[in-house]
């Protein structure tokens, strides 16, 4: 598939999206937004990868937020249908079967802060900074900020970084249990490329599984311990658990085939 503002590779097992307009510091406008949805659905769908990551191209920016150039003349309908689209790939994001991991290689702002918060795992730069200043521009988040970010953070912390638009330093976005890991710039792709080596070698439909069940315990209409029991129930249908508990007593490494 070829996109206009990103750029894909898939190296051992790994499909690293970066998002390229560095230019414009990774700003996501519509297309790219799509983009990103239509790239994450595609490793999902290709059985030689196992994990993804996504990034922004440069030094300075994951992505700065959402393009305010593209959006300042939208009339309420017009930025409604931009939202509900975005959240649609975001969600998509979410609850992607195989784990998204968010390099944040730099700022990670507004609909930066939204992407990074629906991956799975966020390994931000030392210097990264995130935040939500869409308050700046007299608007609320509008790809699930203000929902996500209290599910990181906690509503008092998530209300204030909301209503300030203060940014947040990577050290305190760790205190926070906004991000995984801060680790050096030169080392966001191999941290991020470390974990999903280490979940790879684990049972893919468990890990689908478990996406599903932490996702369950967030979606309305759902109850989590309810997901949590089906899906465990599910599990013993695979080979992969009978080859785990056959491999756990023979004392040997298991080998999981997805099935
Ligand atoms: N949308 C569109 N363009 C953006 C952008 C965004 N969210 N963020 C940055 N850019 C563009 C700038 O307009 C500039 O383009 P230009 O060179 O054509 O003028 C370029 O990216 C570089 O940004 P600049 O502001 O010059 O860099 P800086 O180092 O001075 O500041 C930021 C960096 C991130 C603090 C600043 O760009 C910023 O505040 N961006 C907007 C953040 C935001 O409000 N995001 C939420 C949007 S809903």
């Amino acid at each position: 598939m070829t996109y206009n503002n990103i750029l894909t590779a898939t190296s051992e097992g790994i499909l690293t999206i970066t998002i390229n307009r560095p230019d414009k510091l990774n700003a996501l406008n519509y297309e790219t937004i799509q983009e990103i949805g239509k790239a994450v659905d595609a490793g999902n769908s290709d059985p030689s990868v196992s994990g993804i990551i996504i990034t922004g191209a440069g030094e300075k920016a994951f992505v700065a937020g959402a393009d305010i150039s593209e959006f300042a003349h939208f009339t309420s309908p017009e930025a409604e249908k931009l939202s509900r689209d975005g959240n649609d790939v975001f969600h998509r994001i979410e609850q992607s079967a195989k784990p998204v991991i968010a390099a944040v290689n730099g700022f990670a702002l507004g609909g930066g802060c939204e992407l990074a918060m629906s991956c799975q795992i966020r390994v931000a730069a030392e210097h990264a900074r995130f935040g939500q200043p869409e308050v700046n521009l007299g608007l609320t988040p509008g790809y699930a900020g203000t929902q996500r970010l209290v599910q990181l953070i906690g509503k008092g912390k998530a209300l204030e970084y909301l209503m300030t638009a203060d940014m947040i330093p990577a050290a305190e976005a760790h205190r926070l249990g906004l991000v995984n890991y801060v680790v050096p710039a030169a080392e966001v792709i191999s941290k991020s490329t470390e974990i999903l080596n280490k979940i790879a070698t684990k049972a893919p439909l468990a890990i689908e599984a478990i996406i599903r069940c932490v996702n369950s315990y967030f979606k309305d209409g759902e109850n989590g311990f309810e997901t949590e029991i089906v899906e465990f129930g599910k599990c013993f249908a695979t080979d992969d658990f009978k080859e785990g508990t056959r491999a756990f007593l023979e004392k040997r490494k298991a080998e999981f085939k997805g099935k």
